[in-house]
């Protein structure tokens, strides 16, 4: 080999080295993988191509001239995920934390002008401790950079974030910016101040995993969509959520053939909902039922259970789901759950991902925790999105569809273009009980059995308006279908909506009640 190849080769092998073997070990004794270990199990084998892995940062305070490492703390570049095109980024927890200078920032924000002017995915795998404090304003200036970027990508193109270890500080709001975050457990935090500074400040006593572990990110905050039991599971996760995605804005996701039939009969819907509707079931083997091959892939499982989101196909189709559970606080809607539901059903409009309702919704959570929360500023913001989307949006309403939260879901009013009820459905202003209670509370109490009294007028109401037929009369539900045949209606559906275009009116953007 001539000279300067073997040079080159030698260049190439300490760069991947990153902060050096013994970091390197260290970081497995602690069973966690590098940047660039990260990125193969990510990334098809042999399709990594790799830039600015000899660039350096240009930092001449504290010493810093003698701490350079070629490629400077972050690995970046292109590749596929099952034959498809992502751009990527890992940071090195190898060299120097994987604290962000400047350059690092260029390293990064390269990938993401690619990613957007190419219209791939970009993801990004977060192990830093946040901004290189010798370099200062430089780093704060390359993390806004990318806060930028992340704004200018929204919606253009998927932006996924993988939290492996620390991500502390301002850093946080490059993920948090960002479509989807996963985090590993007992390995991966994300706060704006540690422990120590929450103790001067609140006097609160609080662990590194009470305050942004991924479990609490993933069950109370909703900053995260999943807690990976490890690292290797984080970046399955990851892949298998990019199979769902289109590559940008302009693009429908893949459709993948199935097996399935899309004439399955599911005989145990007939007889899911109990008798008494003030007995639960579980929304999720509805779903399950109905989608191909039972394959659901839920986001924020455990953030806001009482509603259900995430990805499935039908007949090969990909779909975001959105569904009451009934199981967990009888469905309602509260705050988080608004949220929840009005982030994933934007973007499901931004990618042209078709979005499926299932509906029994009891209506909002009452109650002063709401109230003082913004109940009514957040419940606005689930109602805003489904108003805005132009996807198709099917809507299939199970049991009750109550009060704002019958409008909200996906209603026709708010452009729902298949709307279907079971034939159990209960769509009314409120539930037989509360509404009698309102309507002849005073009259009961002048009868001589007030009980019988309400209870005759219930079954009145009950039949008069708590049943799907009414709707179905105003042309508000399109059909009253068996709930068996559910996933062939939603597939007919699905590939009738197949080209439809719909539009908004011309503005900069809309407001939505944040
Ligand atoms: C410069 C850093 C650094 C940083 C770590 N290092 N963080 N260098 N800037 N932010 C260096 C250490 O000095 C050390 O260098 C090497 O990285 C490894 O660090 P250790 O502490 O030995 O490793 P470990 O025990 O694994 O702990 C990693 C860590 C910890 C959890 C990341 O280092 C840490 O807490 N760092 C500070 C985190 C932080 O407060 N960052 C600022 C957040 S505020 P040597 O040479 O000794 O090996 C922020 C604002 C962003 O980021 C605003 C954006 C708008």
């Amino acid at each position: 080999m001539s000279e300067p190849l073997d040079d080159l080769m030698q260049r190439r092998a300490e760069a991947r080295l990153g902060g050096g073997q013994e970091r390197i070990d260290a970081l497995h004794a602690k069973g966690r993988m590098t940047a660039r270990e990260r990125i193969d199990l990510l990334l098809d084998p042999g399709s990594f191509e790799e830039f600015d892995m000899f660039k350096t940062h240009r930092c001449t305070s504290f010493g810093m001239e003698s701490k350079v490492f070629p490629g400077d703390g972050v690995v970046t570049g292109y590749g596929t995920v099952e034959g498809r095109l992502v751009y990527v980024y890992a940071q090195d927890p190898t060299v120097l934390g994987g604290s962000l200078s400047e350059t690092i920032a260029e390293k990064i924000c390269k990938v993401m002008d690619l990613a957007v002017k190419n219209g791939a995915p970009v993801i990004g795998l977060n192990d830093s401790g946040g901004a290189r404090i010798q370099e200062g304003i430089e780093s704060l200036a390359g993390y806004s950079n990318i806060f930028l970027r992340n704004v200018m990508a929204s919606g253009v193109i998927p932006q996924i974030s993988a939290i492996f270890g620390p991500c502390a500080g301002g850093a946080v709001y490059s993920p948090a910016l960002t479509d989807f975050v996963a985090m590993v457990k007992n390995n991966s935090y994300m706060f704006l101040t540690g422990p120590k500074v929450v103790k001067s400040v609140t006097h609160e006593d609080v662990t590194v995993e009470e305050l942004g572990g991924a479990d609490m990110h993933s069950s109370r905050s909703g900053v995260s969509d999943y807690a990976a039991e490890s690292g290797i599971d984080c970046v399955q996760y990851v892949k298998k959520l990019l199979s769902f995605l289109p590559q940008n804005n302009v693009e429908t996701p893949p459709i993948v053939p199935t097996q399935d039939p899309e004439n399955r009969r599911s005989e145990g819907l007939n007889t899911i909902i109990p008798a008494s509707a003030s007995i639960p079931y579980d929304m999720k083997e509805v779903i399950l039922e109905t989608i191909d091959n039972q394959d659901f892939f839920e986001i924020k499982r455990d953030f806001a259970p009482n509603l259900i989101i995430g990805f499935a196909r039908y007949s090969g189709m990909v779909v975001g789901i959105v569904a009451n559970q009934p199981s967990h606080l009888s469905g309602v809607l509260d705050i988080d759950s608004s949220v929840k539901g009005a982030r994933f059903v934007r973007f499901c409009d931004c990618f042209n991902i078709p979005v499926v309702t299932f509906v029994d919704v009891p209506g909002f959570l009452p109650g002063t925790t709401q109230e003082y929360g913004g109940a009514i500023r957040n419940g606005a913001k689930i109602l805003y999105a489904y108003a805005e989307a132009t996807i198709p949006k099917i809507t299939v309403i199970t049991r009750k569809a109550y009060g704002g939260a019958y409008c909200v879901m996906s209603s026709k009013h708010l452009r729902g273009d298949i709307n279907y009820a079971w034939p159990c459905a209960e769509i009314a202003v409120m539930g037989a009980k509360g509404a009698v209670e309102v309507l002849y509370g005073r009259m009961a109490k002048k009868s001589d059995d007030p009980a019988a009294y309400l209870a005759e007028k219930e079954a009145e109401y009950q039949e008069a308006v708590a049943n799907p037929y009414v709707a179905a009369r105003r042309g508000y539900v399109d059909d009253i279908i068996e709930p068996a045949r559910t996933r062939f209606r939603i597939v007919k559906a699905l590939g009738m909506l197949k080209n439809k275009r719909d539009t908004n009116p011309m503005k900069k953007h809309g407001n939505i009640p944040l």
